[in-house]
């Protein structure tokens, strides 16, 4: 049997893969056995050992400066040791993401890139759930409208892509069926939760400001205040079909998703 490397296998798309895919994979994240950490090539090796395919998910970011080379140095790594497939995660509409993209292309093994577009779960499982508990999603995004994207599809046309044929030299643009703003998003979110919550406008240097406050690293703000700027500008407001292609049925829409994590109870803390 082969063994699949799922790179970021503890965080919000790693997870779902390595469930979906069940056994013979290898969970690649600091917390992993053996461990694989992306500032320790030195982890690399044992965590590469005896793997067929690799899903890629860098961290921080995929268009933050640095992914590329560390994305490429793990790529070359993985082939040179007899790895036949990646599978990268990437940003849509990004171009700082691209040369991460370009490094994998350039490894020689069979390659797929999942550019997506912003995951439904930043409200539930990342940066914005505070905000959502809050009852203010503060945003430097005015009335920008974003095709957010259900991880759990994500992870469906991942598994596809890293063990099924026909997805070799494709680069899948994925996004949700329905673009919404983020005022948009705080209307599902007060539907389906019956809890007061607003969008407000930030400016980037309010932002910045409110980042810090909230104790995110001083070295994360930057790029992240600039990923805002530049992602959400509008040129990423179109929906692609690229779920349905691959997987047969439409994309998961943000209503069905609001309604599901309310259900847990997540969001009534
Ligand atoms: N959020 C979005 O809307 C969005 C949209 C498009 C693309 N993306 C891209 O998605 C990627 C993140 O994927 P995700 O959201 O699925 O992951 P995530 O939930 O942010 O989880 C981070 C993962 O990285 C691991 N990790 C952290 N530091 C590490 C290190 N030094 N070495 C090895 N592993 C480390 C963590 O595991 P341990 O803590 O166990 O090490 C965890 O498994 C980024 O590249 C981002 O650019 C995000």
């Amino acid at each position: 049997m082969t063994t699949t490397l799922v790179l970021g296998g503890t965080g919000k798309s790693g997870r779902r893969i390595a469930a979906r895919l069940g056994r013979n994979v290898r969970l690649g994240s600091r917390r992993g056995t053996p461990p694989f950490d992306w500032d320790d090539p030195a982890t690399w090796p044992a965590a590469l050992d005896g793997v067929s395919a690799v899903y890629i998910s860098y961290y921080p970011d995929v268009s933050f400066p640095g992914a590329a080379e560390r994305v490429g140095a793990v790529a070359r790594a993985a082939a040179a040791q007899g790895v036949q497939r990646l599978v990268l995660l990437s940003g849509r509409g990004e171009p700082d993401a691209e040369p991460a993209e370009d490094a994998v292309r350039a490894v020689g093994v069979d390659w797929t890139v999942l550019r997506c577009s912003w995951f439904m779960q930043n409200f539930s499982e990342h940066f914005l759930l505070q905000s959502v508990l809050d009852g203010v999603i503060a945003l430097p995004a005015a009335d920008v409208a974003e095709p957010f994207l259900d991880v759990d599809d994500l992870a469906d046309v991942a598994v596809a892509a890293l063990t099924e044929p026909g997805h070799a030299g494709r680069t899948y643009d994925l996004t949700g069926p329905r673009l919404l703003t983020f005022a948009d998003t705080a209307a599902e979110l007060r539907r389906a939760t019956g809890r007061a919550i607003r969008y407000q406008t930030l400016t980037p240097e309010q932002y910045a400001t409110a980042a810090a406050d909230a104790g995110l690293p001083a070295e994360e703000i930057e790029p992240l205040t600039e990923l805002f700027a530049r992602v959400l500008d509008g040129h990423n407001a179109h929906l692609s079909e690229d779920v349905t292609r691959v997987l047969g049925r439409p994309a998961r829409d943000f209503a069905d998703y609001a309604k599901d994590v309310a259900a847990t109870g997540l969001w009534a803390r």
